[in-house]
């Protein structure tokens, strides 16, 4: 199980010292959400922040570009420390393509599929991603509620990667909190993103610590009461 809380929820006027203390809390990576004002109506970060406190952290850097042209970004982020780059799904004809280039660069390659799209849009794609990024929120800000409707979502690519032995990550971004994350658990998910529910804690070590207890105690065999 994978904790990674987003960098998102942070205090942003000290982004340096919250990625050290992330890289302290015993969470096992950092989600970077990146916006670009056009594929979601927010801004957040570029590569040259993600650059500025990759010397603070150990962690894995999990880099979700929700942006309508990765293919400017890519090289720039994968320089910056990226060790992830996550696309969406929703870009259609431009995912093949995207997801070779990221392997190029050496990087792995999630991919992200928004509430409102099937997840049959991401089967192409199974045998050529690290990971499966299934949004649990509509993306663009932090802090929204759980859809609980992308639970079945979970659960069809828990079966897909079981039944063809794929090796992909499930993870899932968005209204995560210790009860969400246990049904997520429950469906399949094995990655938590969690901005809001993480950093809104004064002990961020104590949060990451008590999701990672509930996450592994989840009982997969519960995944139907959870829906
Ligand atoms: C949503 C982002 C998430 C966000 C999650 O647009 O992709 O990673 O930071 O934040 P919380 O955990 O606050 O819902
Ligand atoms: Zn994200």
């Amino acid at each position: 199980m994978i904790i990674a809380p987003s960098l998102l929820a942070a205090d942003f006027s000290r982004l340096a010292k919250e990625s050290a203390r992330t890289s302290k809390s015993g969470a096992d990576w950092l989600h970077l959400d990146i916006m670009d004002g056009h594929f979601v109506p927010n801004i957040s970060f570029g590569p040259a922040v993600v650059k500025a406190v990759r010397p603070f952290s150990k962690l894995f850097f999990d880099v979700h570009l929700m942006c309508s042209k990765p293919e400017i970004l890519l090289e720039p982020f994968a320089k910056a420390g990226a060790d992830e780059i996550i696309i969406h799904v929703e870009l259609g004809e431009q995912v093949e393509p995207l997801i070779w280039k990221i392997k190029n660069l050496g990087k792995k390659v999630g991919l992200a599929v928004n509430p409102p799209t099937a997840i049959t849009e991401a089967e192409p794609f199974l045998d050529k991603i690290d990971l499966l990024l299934v949004m649990t929120v509509n993306p663009g800000f932090g802090g929204q509620e759980f859809i609980h409707e992308t639970l079945p979502k979970i659960q069809q690519a828990e079966t897909w990667r079981r039944e063809r032995k794929l090796p992909y990550r499930i993870s899932v971004d968005g209204g995560i909190n210790n009860q969400t994350a246990a049904e997520c658990a429950r469906a399949g998910a094995d990655t938590f993103v969690a901005g809001t529910s993480l950093f809104g804690q004064r002990s961020l070590k104590a949060a990451v610590t008590k999701m990672r207890k509930i996450v592994n105690g989840a009982d997969p065999g519960l995944a139907d009461l959870a829906i």
